[in-house]
């Protein structure tokens, strides 16, 4: 006797539409008795499908008993808001990435919006989510400070959508700007979840998310709990910033998630008068560190005081000076990313 004979046997019931052999969760024969173990779709059906069980196993050769057994029906998706440490993809979503950094104010925002544009405008479907939890400032780059966001009717979030992009924040949410979030960790793990499991994405090709900076309990839930398939680090070429950024890296590779390179910014000032290059903050040590670290240097993005006022009103240097040295450079990191990201 086979376990192919049992299954063949058991494939012909069908009980609460399912076939008696999809519920079978293990199938042992101790001596002359067959063991089989079933996972209960239902409460009360206990009987039914013990009996059914023995009926139609009776007449295989070398049994002498048919044992039932039942294990509880363990649904196989994670339930939103309980812990669940497999890491999912985001439903329609071919390219997660992460923009981190150790420091905080090193322009990871500023890097997500513009690299989000630049990928739509080299052709993309991308969506941009704000995982700072705790100081959300996409609302304010792209524009559309005080908008709110609804459900549909599956009960999804709906992005709200500027430049082509689709955009999500705590920020839509909240009362007022000035509402502090006083939420404690595990509500804000949960609804940081929630924004990228129960939204209405559509399908994109790069959702980007801009996390907070350092190396917190944001990074730790999304490393344990979604497939992200890369992330950027974003670092200014000082030694304060350097050393915080080699924190972020440890902690990406620890949570095996790979890191795709670093992007310098405030790289360099362009002179207006001379056109002149001026590294304020010294040059090459970024390269020495992406070297000694063995990454990439994805881009490096001068310093622009445009670019600065641009995202206080709301307008990404990308869209409003798309010819601009600094719109140039975050296009240049988008094409790098798409480079290494098509190609895995
Ligand atoms: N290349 C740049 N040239 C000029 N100003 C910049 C540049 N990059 C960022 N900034 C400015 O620096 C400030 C900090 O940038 P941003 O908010 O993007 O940093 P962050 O790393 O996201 O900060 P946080 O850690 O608070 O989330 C902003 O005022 C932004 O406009
Ligand atoms: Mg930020």
């Amino acid at each position: 006797m086979a376990v192919k004979d049992v299954m063949d046997a058991l494939r012909d019931i069908h009980i609460d539409n399912s076939k008696l052999s999809d519920l079978v969760k293990d199938i042992k024969l101790i001596g002359r008795v067959l063991e089989i173990v079933y996972r209960l779709p239902k409460k009360g059906m206990e009987e039914d499908i013990a009996d059914r069980t023995r009926r139609a196993l009776e007449s295989l050769p070398d049994i002498e008993d048919v044992r039932v057994r039942f294990v509880e029906d363990v649904p196989s998706q994670p339930v939103m808001g309980q812990p669940m440490f497999t890491r999912r993809r985001v439903p329609g979503v071919k390219h997660l990435i992460a923009v981190g950094s150790g420091k905080g104010g090193v322009g990871k925002s500023t890097v997500s919006a513009n690299l989000a544009l630049s990928l739509s405008k080299l052709g993309y479907s991308v969506g941009l989510l704000d995982a700072d939890m705790y100081g959300p400032s996409i609302p304010t780059l792209m524009g559309v400070k005080g908008e709110r966001v609804h459900v549909d009717e599956n009960n999804k979030i709906v992005p709200i959508e500027k430049y082509g992009i689709k955009l999500l924040s705590i920020g839509f949410l909240l009362p007022s700007e000035d509402t502090p979030v006083i939420w404690r960790g595990p509500m804000l793990m949960k609804a940081l979840t929630q924004f990228l499991f129960d939204v209405n994405w559509g399908d994109l090709d790069y959702l980007v998310l801009d996390l907070p900076p350092g190396t917190g309990d944001v990074q730790l839930t999304l490393a344990q709990n979604v497939h992200i398939g890369g992330a950027v680090v974003v670092t200014t070429p000082q030694d304060v910033a350097l050393a915080d950024v080699k924190k972020a890296v440890a902690m990406f590779k620890e949570v095996q998630i790979p890191v795709l390179g670093v992007i310098e910014n405030m790289a360099y000032f362009i002179c207006p008068d001379s056109g002149k290059k001026y590294y304020i903050f010294g040059k090459g040590k970024v390269v020495e560190f992406a070297s000694a670290y063995g990454l990439k240097i994805l881009g490096s993005i001068p310093i622009d005081p445009e670019l600065a006022q641009a995202s206080d009103e709301g307008v990404p240097i990308t869209e409003s000076a798309p010819d601009s040295e600094v719109a140039k450079a975050f296009m240049g990191v988008a094409k790098v990313i798409v480079d290494i990201t098509q190609r895995r």
